[in-house]
C-alpha cells in the first residue's frame, strides 16, 4: 500500500507517542506534540500508508532562516523502504518553501549513512552540551 507524506499535516498525540516509543524503543509517553509543534517548529511531516501514521519528522526553527531535523521516525513494519529519506525530502521542501537557507541535523555514527548517503546532508562540525 502507498505512502502518503503531508507537510504539516494533522495527527494525534496518541499515535504520535505511540510511534515514538515504538522507534526509540522507550516506554509509552503522553507527550503533547501537537502542542509542541504547532507552538514552536516550522513545521512537520507525517507519512501515512492506509491511515495509519507510519512515520513522522519536525522541523524546528530558529524564526530565520535555520532550520533543523529533529526526530526523524519510521515504524518498523515499513523500515528500510525509503520512507525515512522522504520524510527528511518533505522536510527540505517545507523549509524551503518557508524561506530557509539552512537545514541541520545531528545524529549517532551508525546514521551516518542515512543522513550523508541517503539524504543528502553534507559533513559538518556540530556540539551538543547534555543539559540534564
Ligand atoms: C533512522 C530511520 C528514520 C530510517 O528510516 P528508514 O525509512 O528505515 O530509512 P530509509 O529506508 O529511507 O533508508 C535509506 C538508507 O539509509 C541508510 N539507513 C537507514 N537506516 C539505517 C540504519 N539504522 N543504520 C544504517 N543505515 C541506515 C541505508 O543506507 C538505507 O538504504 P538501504 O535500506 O538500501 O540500505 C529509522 O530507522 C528510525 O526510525 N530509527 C529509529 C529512530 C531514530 O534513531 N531516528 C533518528 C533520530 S536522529
Amino acid at each position: 500500500v502507498e505512502v502518503t507524506y503531508e507537510w504539516r499535516g494533522a495527527f494525534e498525540n496518541a499515535e504520535l507517542n505511540e510511534l515514538h516509543a515504538e522507534a526509540f524503543e522507550h516506554r509509552m509517553l503522553d507527550d503533547d506534540w501537537l502542542g509542541q509543534v504547532t507552538g514552536h517548529s516550522l513545521g512537520w511531516v507525517c507519512a501515512r500508508q492506509a491511515g495509519l501514521l507510519v512515520g513522522f519528522v519536525n522541523v524546528a526553527w530558529d524564526g530565520g532562516v535555520h532550520a533543523f531535523v529533529l526526530d526523524t521516525i519510521v515504524a518498523k513494519s515499513v523500515g528500510r523502504r525509503g520512507v525515512g529519506t522522504a520524510l527528511v525530502a518533505g522536510a527540505v521542501d517545507g523549509a524551503k518553501a518557508a524561506g530557509c537557507e539552512w537545514l541541520h541535523v545531528d545524529f549517532d555514527d551508525h546514521l551516518r549513512p542515512f543522513y550523508f548517503d541517503a539524504c543528502g546532508f553534507t559533513p559538518t562540525n556540530a556540539g551538543l552540551i547534555a543539559l540534564v
